[in-house]
């Protein structure tokens, strides 16, 4: 697996595998990687001849407060994780790299002005999408993959990434994969490694509720407030969480429903201590 920390060798290396007419992946993460990232890879290997990865802790999509310095990583653990799974180009540039002006700032953002990136996690995060969409598109510009793998964990961020390469006119497949869990439900996350025992045997309060709401959603419950009443109420029984949003949204929109039809997210961000973990679930219309 070749390891690029520039753009220009990135760009040199695709140039090379597109003159062998070979399809590219790209799978964009933050590294401290693990079997939820390991699945996008498997699955951008099965699609595509050549992926590539990248491994960058973007800066613009952390607020003021939020946890870029102490953000886990470990290249040496991911740089062979990506190995085992196949993947052909590791990207692991320096932040001046991405953002040439220095100190992880640019002027030039790429933001969705709708209410997608105000909604949800965009309450508490406001400029998180805006600096997700600008590193994305980056990427997208870096890499000119054929198709691009996200989580469907992060069901916010892969909703507004299919609106903006719908709306930027970006020649890419936006392949979304399901949500890998842990033996005992808890969705993985580079995050998780923050909780200590004891919050970790609380942190499963959130897939509970998860499956409790699909439950009743699968029992014919179609009012949406009352499913998230009852998921609300279950993560209020765990004393260490305290409820950033549980909602219902429209699957592609992101606007509140009140009825469980057509496509909806039902999503949810939650403390666990000082650690803020998110999950979802899907109703296909
Ligand atoms: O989902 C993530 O890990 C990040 O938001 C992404 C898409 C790699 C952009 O930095």
């Amino acid at each position: 697996m070749i390891v690029a920390t520039t753009i220009s060798e990135v760009r040199a290396q695709v140039r090379a595998w597109r003159q062998e007419g070979l399809t590219i992946g790209l799978v964009p993460t933050m590294g401290y990687l693990h079997e939820g990232h390991a699945s996008l890879i498997d699955a951008a290997v099965a699609q595509c001849d050549r992926v590539v990865a990248s491994d960058f802790v973007n800066p613009t999509q952390f607020g003021p407060n939020e946890d870029l310095a102490s953000y886990p990583r470990d290249f040496e653990h991911d740089r062979q994780l990506l190995e085992e799974h196949g993947c052909a180009m590791m990207f692991y540039p320096s932040v001046d790299e991405m953002y040439p002006d220095g100190g992880g700032k640019t002027d030039t953002y790429v933001e969705i002005l709708n209410d997608m990136p105000k909604q949800l996690c965009g309450k508490t995060r406001p400029i998180h999408f805006r600096g997700v969409c600008t590193v994305v598109s980056k990427l997208f510009n870096i890499v000119t993959p054929d198709k691009a793998f996200f989580g469907q964990k992060d069901a916010q961020q892969l909703a507004i990434i299919r609106r903006m390469v719908r709306d930027l006119s970006y020649g890419i497949e936006i392949v979304g994969c399901p949500i890998v869990r842990e033996a005992d439900g808890l969705a993985k996350s580079s995050r998780n490694t923050y909780l200590s025992a004891e919050e970790r045997q609380a942190a499963l309060i959130l897939s509970q509720s998860i499956f409790l709401g699909e439950k009743l959603v699968a029992e014919g419950e179609k009012d949406a407030r009352r499913v998230v009443a009852a998921m609300t109420e279950k993560i209020q029984s765990e004393p260490l969480a305290r409820i950033d949003y549980v909602s219902a949204v429209d699957g592609v929109t992101m606007e509140p429903v009140e009825q469980i039809s057509g496509t909806v997210l039902v999503a949810m961000a939650v403390y666990i201590g000082k650690t803020r973990l998110i999950d979802n679930f899907i109703v296909e219309g």
